[in-house]
Order: C-alpha cells, then sequence, then structure tokens
C-alpha cells in the first residue's frame, strides 16, 4: 500500500495527487502506481535470476487485464496465463509474445483451443480427459503439434496461515494425484504424438501467507515425477506451481516479501531434485494478486450519510460492488482513508456503503476516518487484484475508468464506460 501525503495533506498515488486524478477522470476511479506493478514482478522475476535458475513468472491475467497492463507485464520479462479467448484476444492486442502465454481453464471450449492453437501459444494447461481428445482432434485438423502441462491437483489446499491435506481433493480442476487418475491422463498425453508434454502444474490456493503448502505440493509433484520417470522414462523440463501470493489488504494480514517465496520454491525444488537424483526442471509460476493488488486503489466521492444513534453511521459512496465485488462475494477486509484528509485525526469509526440497491452493497465494515462530508474522496487500498476483472454492471452502473500513473504522470488506460455503452448491444423490441 502507497500511502504517502503530500505537503497539501493529500493522498499521493505514485508521486500524484489523489484528489487531482478525481477531479481530472471523475469517481470511482481504479489507480495502478505502475512501479509498484513492476516492483512486484521484479521481486519474483530478479529472484530466479539472481540463483541462476531457469524460471517463468507468468503473470495470471484473471486478476487485472487490460492492454496497458498486459504490456507492462511485457516489459517486465513476464510470461502470461490466460483463461479464455478474451484475456487471450486482450494479450493478442497488447502485443503479447505468443510463446510466453500458457492457456488454463477446467472447460475450454473448442473455439478457444482452435484460438490458442492457431496462435501457436507457449503452452496449454491440459485439465482433463475431455481436453484431451478436442485438442488432440484439433493438432490433427491443423497439422500442429502443442507443448502441454498436465494440471494435477496434489490434495493440498491452502489458505492464507493454514493449508489443508486432502487425499483426494474435491475439485473441479485437474487430474487427481492420489486416485491414479493423473497417471493415467499423464499416459494418454504421452501416447499422443501432437502433445508434447513438458511438465507438472498445480494451483494450491490464493492469498497463501506461508511456504509450507507450496514446499508440500513441490515434494509431492516431484516425487511423482520420479516415479514416472522410473516406470516411463519421461523426464519433466518444467515444474509449475501457479499461484496464490498473499498480499497485504489490511494490518491484520503479514504476508511475507515476494522474494521469500521464491527462494522456498527454488530451495525446495532444489532438494527434491537432488533427493531423487532428478534433473531440475525450470521453475514456472503464477502470480495474480502478488503483482497488481497492492498497486492498486480506488477513490471513491462520498455522498449521503445515515447515522442510526448507538448503532452505526453508513457513509455511501458512489461505487461498490460494481466495481468491488469481493467484500459482497469473500466478506474481503479493506482499509479506507479520506484523500484529503491525510493528516486529519481519525474521530469517528463509520461503515463505508455502496450505493446498489442491495444491503449486502458494503465495502468495509468499521472504519475509523475523518469528519467527511458530501464531495470528499475516499481511497480504498489494495484494489488492484479482481476488482476491475470482476465489475459489473448491476444497475446500469458504467464501470469505472482506470488511470496508470508512473514518474509523477498519469495516464488514462481504461475509459469510464459511457451510457451509450450499456444500451450498446440492447436490440429494440418495437
Ligand atoms: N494460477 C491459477 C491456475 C489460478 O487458478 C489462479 C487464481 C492464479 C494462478 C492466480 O492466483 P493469485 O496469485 O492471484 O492468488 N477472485 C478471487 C481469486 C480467484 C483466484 C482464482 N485463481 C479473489 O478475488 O480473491
Amino acid at each position: 500500500m502507497n500511502k504517502s501525503v503530500g505537503e497539501n495533506g493529500h493522498l499521493m498515488i505514485g508521486g500524484v495527487d489523489a484528489l487531482e486524478l478525481a477531479d481530472l477522470y471523475g469517481t470511482p476511479l481504479y489507480v495502478y502506481d505502475v512501479e509498484r506493478i513492476r516492483a512486484n514482478a521484479r521481486a519474483f522475476v530478479e529472484t530466479f535470476k539472481s540463483f541462476g535458475v531457469k524460471a517463468q513468472v507468468a503473470y495470471a491475467s484473471k486478476a487485472f487485464s487490460s492492454i496497458a497492463m498486459l504490456q507492462v507485464a511485457k516489459q517486465e520479462g513476464l510470461s502470461l496465463d490466460v483463461v479464455s479467448e478474451g484475456e487471450l484476444h486482450t494479450a493478442l492486442e497488447a502485443g503479447f509474445p505468443v510463446k510466453r502465454i500458457h492457456m488454463h481453464g477446467n472447460n475450454k471450449s473448442i473455439p478457444e483451443l482452435e484460438m490458442a492453437v492457431k496462435h501457436d501459444i507457449g503452452c496449454i494447461v491440459v485439465d482433463n480427459f475431455h481436453e484431451i481428445t478436442l485438442l488432440s482432434h484439433i493438432l490433427d485438423e491443423q497439422q500442429r503439434t502443442m507443448d502441454v502441462l498436465l494440471r494435477v491437483t496434489p490434495g493440498i489446499e491452502a489458505h492464507t496461515h493454514d493449508y489443508i491435506l486432502t487425499g483426494q481433493e474435491d475439485s473441479k480442476f485437474g487430474f487427481d494425484l492420489s486416485n491414479g487418475q493423473a497417471e493415467e491422463g499423464f499416459l494418454k498425453i504421452r501416447e499422443d504424438k501432437r502433445l508434447r508434454l513438458t511438465g507438472l502444474h498445480c494451483h494450491i490456493g490464493s492469498q497463501i501467507f506461508e511456504t509450507s503448502g507450496f514446499r508440500l505440493a513441490t515434494r509431492k509433484l516431484i516425487s511423482a515425477l520420479s516415479q514416472w520417470q522410473r516406470n516411463y522414462n519421461f523426464t519433466a523440463e518444467v515444474l509449475n506451481l501457479g499461484g496464490g501470493f498473499g498480499i497485504k489488504y489490511t494490518d491484520d494480514d503479514d504476508p511475507l516479501e515476494f522474494d521469500q517465496y521464491a527462494k522456498a520454491l527454488i530451495e525446495e525444488v532444489k532438494q527434491q531434485s537432488d533427493h531423487y537424483a532428478y534433473p531440475m526442471p525450470e521453475i514456472w509460476i503464477e502470480p495474480g494478486r502478488a503483482i497488481v493488488g497492492d498497486a492498486g486503489v480506488t477513490l471513491y466521492s462520498v455522498g449521503s450519510t445515515k447515522d442510526i444513534p448507538g448503532v452505526r453511521r453508513y457513509i455511501s459512496v458512489d461505487g461498490g460492488m460494481t466495481d468491488n465485488l469481493r467484500p459482497a462475494l469473500y466478506q474481503a477486509q479493506y482499509e479506507a482513508v479520506a484523500a484529503s484528509k491525510m493528516r486529519e485525526p481519525a474521530t469517528q469509526e463509520v461503515s463505508i456503503a455502496g450505493k446498489c440497491c442491495e444491503s449486502g452493497d458494503m465495502l468495509i465494515w468499521n472504519v475509523a476516518l475523518p469528519e467527511v462530508s458530501p464531495g470528499d474522496v475516499i481511497a480504498v487500498f489494495s484494489t488492484g487484484a479482481y476488482g476491475y476483472s470482476m465489475s459489473n454492471n448491476y444497475n446500469r452502473f458504467p464501470r469505472a475508468a482506470v488511470v496508470f500513473v508512473e514518474h509523477a504522470e498519469h495516464h488514462l488506460v481504461i475509459q469510464r464506460e459511457s451510457f451509450q455503452d450499456l444500451t450498446r448491444l440492447d436490440v429494440s423490441y418495437e
């Protein structure tokens, strides 16, 4: 969270006054500090480099996909994880190097797979038996081959501080390692001359604050690989350990520095490779939230206030679950400030409400703020991941604009939706 304060007591984002941005572009407004995005990316990339370990850091574009964002990812030498034709289309429009694009999905459609094959992307992460059949058929038709990873569910589910070990993971994603389906999938791919299996993939969860779940997953995957090497003479080139590296939303969150996650993965992959005398594979990871989460701030304007004496004070802002669905969907917690009153003491505890017709449309319960009045700007921090990407038009609110700030300059990178945009797809019925 970048909470620097200007001489005038205003919140500064990437060297620009938040109030100036709100005035210029209107609210609600997503603002990204691009230097922070780059620093987050580099924390991962540089760590692998400094250990001389071959790696790909694939930005999980579901966290926030736009042409400008993917151009920054490209500039930082990241690879890219896409899960749909729409995400792939955005990557192509951004001029993202196709060989660094990986495609995910538990129910990839024929058009999705055809698009991936046509553009000859770097790899497809195969998720299920049906997909093997579809992909094989498409490759036959197009007389092409494709690098694939096999997505396995290792029976580890990680959330923040805990991980749960489940013998057989109840997940819609991937091939189960413990019941033999992963091995069956492996054999099916190996039979197919058009599929070139380069390794395994797993993703154990999101917003993870420790390394033990990742380490355990690494152990399980390399153990399986070593068995398959002995039995089938297959040696993996790649081990993709997914995303899920946690970030700080509030002061209660205490994630590791990003380089610590990378170091732990390197250490564990090295140890396990040594243990099984297995050639060390390339390490691929897929951070989404960690790249963009704490680089994003949402600016809102204050509107009405409702006091319920002895109960609470609601302060309503001009956005809500349309631009940030996470509080309503996951009870996600955020911190907020009054952007023009950074030096004023927080004298009241309030709850920040959105403006949708839905009682659950609350952005933050119980946050300490200075006195605010209509028109004041509130900034909510760490909204860079899964904010814009899960935004919606409930109540036909136009989606907010996105601004990038870097070197104390601001650039509009996604325009605010217009009312014309809202009815653009409607067809008259009279
Ligand atoms: N790789 C795979 C295969 C994934 O499924 C995901 C996230 C990621 C990478 C990136 O995970 P991250 O590093 O961003 O945690 N909408 C939810 C998050 C859903 C994540 C789904 N998969 C949220 O707002 O918290």
